[in-house]
């Protein structure tokens, strides 16, 4: 036998209660009222919607957003924007900056197959992109990256933009197509005034960056950034043309953690079938997804709609306990189902994701990208 010898875990119109665990679950409701309410907040801003792909490494994802009016995608790395491309994504931006020839190359490769943009923050990745597109004739969009506070990548300041520009203009197959301000740290600051504070101040450093290259003569077509935790800012701060938000789609238990108002709210969507699979003879709780099937590093999951709590995680179990005195302990086979503390390092671990409508499978989307870090 060999791996295409594998049950699946489930098939379309199975019950869940027949999906082999542990495996990654989609609430196609919950999913699908996700999409929606965040297209619905960019439109009623005049703002475009490119929600990052980093999250959920799904085409068929990506395919559902831009049918419902996103203008297309964002990516994290060029490999991952590959899948993507191949399932008929058109427009994908690269939120990141590279620097090894070979990763230029491929971008300047995919770039003869759908409107490519990336970033850059000195004039070396600049030179890198110009070689590359020149070889393989094709054509990129750049984004200059500037530091709006996160003190990640980007550069401060119109001036250090301006020479950056001058150093694309010199590119006949690379066109300045806008800044990247994104300001990841602010996205899971818990307190609502907090994270309207932080990306107030973030909007600010990106539109004094817009302003000053308006003196010079320098219009800036996209101002592009923004998380799930910030786009409700983001949308009506009148210095973002574009926002990325990506964890939108699942909302994960680490943003189900900020405080929101009424106003742009998500659902949980994601969810990871597990079965008890010991009870050490009626002691404890023990079940079959652990570090190999969740990613922990943004706090365990929550058990959802049970009263036990996760408590301990090694790579293939997980230790529950009841919560409170009188929850009884669960009996062998017992399913529960975990909303994952961080999305997209979860979608990473998973080579698929089972759709469900109600308590039936309707869907099984491969996580296309999963794995394609370069
Ligand atoms: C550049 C960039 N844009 C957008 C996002 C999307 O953020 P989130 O998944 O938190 O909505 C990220 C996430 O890290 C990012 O790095």
């Amino acid at each position: 036998m060999n791996r295409a010898d594998l049950p699946p875990a489930a098939r379309v119109g199975d019950p869940l209660d027949g999906v082999d665990t542990p495996a990654l679950l989609l609430d196609l409701d919950a999913f699908e009222r996700n999409v929606a309410r965040m297209q619905a907040a960019a439109d009623a801003a005049g703002v475009a919607l490119r929600p990052h792909a980093k999250a959920h490494k799904c085409p068929a994802i990506a395919l559902a957003q831009v049918e419902r009016g996103a203008v297309g995608i964002c990516c994290q790395k060029v490999s991952e924007a590959l899948p993507f491309v191949a399932a008929g994504v058109r427009d994908i931006h690269v939120s990141n900056e590279i620097v090894a020839p070979a990763k230029a190359a491929l971008l300047a490769r995919l770039a003869l197959h759908a409107r490519f943009s990336v970033c850059v923050d000195d004039a070396q990745q600049v030179e890198l992109l110009a070689s590359a597109t020149a070889a393989a004739g094709s054509r990129l969009d750049v984004f200059v990256e500037i530091n709006v506070g996160q003190d990640r990548c980007g550069v401060d300041g119109a001036d250090a933009v301006q020479r950056l520009l001058d150093a694309i203009a010199a590119h006949g197959e690379l066109r300045f197509a806008g800044l990247q301000a994104y300001q990841g740290s602010l996205q899971h600051l818990r307190g609502h005034a907090e994270r309207r504070a932080v990306a107030a101040r973030a909007a600010a450093r990106a539109a004094d960056v817009v302003a000053g290259l308006a003196r010079a003569g320098v219009a800036c077509p996209v101002v592009s950034g923004g998380g799930s935790g910030s786009v409700e800012f983001d949308l009506v701060s009148g210095v973002y043309t574009e926002v990325q938000p990506g964890s939108y789609v699942f909302m994960d238990g680490d943003y189900g953690r900020n405080e929101y108002t009424d106003s742009l709210r998500f659902e949980h969507a994601l969810f990871l079938a597990t079965t008890v699979i010991s009870t050490g003879g009626g002691e404890r709780i023990i079940v079959d997804a652990g570090l190999k099937s969740l990613a922990v590093d943004s706090g365990l999951p929550d058990v959802w709609g049970a009263a036990y709590d996760y408590v301990a995680a090694s790579d293939e179990h997980g230790t529950l306990r009841p919560r409170g005195a009188t929850t009884p302990l669960l009996p062998l086979g017992a399913r529960l189902l975990l909303v994952p503390g961080h999305c997209d390092p979860t979608l990473n671990l998973h080579d698929e994701l089972i759709g469900l409508r109600g308590s039936t499978v309707e869907a099984i989307w491969p996580v296309a990208a999963r794995g394609l870090s370069r």
